[in-house]
């Protein structure tokens, strides 16, 4: 969900954000997109497929173990999160088939913390980790002229932007 929101530059709060946990979204290096065959790409997708996966369980299970009303707010918004990864991981899953690829059923591993706070800096990890892998496929699929793959895994991209920023505003970055 889109908050509108100004981001804190300058102070402590930008002297914490030295640290690797506290890079935005758009503060995240762009390196040049790999060159991929279209079965490297189905590969790709399917790699990014099981992270969906991942972030799905890993949402129910934060929102569920988080403690503190000061969590109340976040923790309803993870699972606004979870079934937006659901979204993302039927949409990866038509568009490895519509290229002729084989969907898996892969997850990898969640993370888990008993500290709340920690939970939403792994939430957010992940997110930049998205974040990343989306901005690199989106080129792999402009150089094999996938257009509507490209559209697909903009409208991703977009969403999970989102969900960076929601995590950043919860962690006070
Ligand atoms: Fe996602
Ligand atoms: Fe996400």
């Amino acid at each position: 969900m889109a908050k509108q929101s100004v981001k804190k530059t300058t102070g402590p709060a930008a002297q914490k954000a030295a640290a690797p946990r506290a890079r935005t979204a758009a503060e995240l290096e762009r390196p040049t997109p790999r060159k991929v065959t279209r079965e490297q790409l189905i590969g790709e997708l399917n790699n990014d497929l099981a992270k969906e996966f991942m972030a799905l369980v890993q949402y129910v299970q934060h929102a569920a173990a988080m403690t503190g009303p000061q969590y109340d707010a976040i923790k309803a918004e993870l699972l606004v999160h979870s079934n937006e990864e659901h979204t993302h991981a039927i949409s990866l899953a038509d568009q490895i088939d519509f290229l002729g690829g084989v969907p898996g059923v892969d997850v990898t591993q969640a993370h888990m913390s008993p500290d709340s706070k920690v939970m939403l800096e792994q939430d957010l990890e992940g997110e930049l980790d998205a974040i990343a892998r989306y901005r690199e496929r989106i080129a792999q699929a402009e150089m094999l002229q996938e257009y509507g793959l490209r559209r697909a895994l903009e409208d991703i991209l977009i969403v999970e932007e989102e969900h960076a920023r929601d995590l950043q505003d919860a962690l006070e970055l």
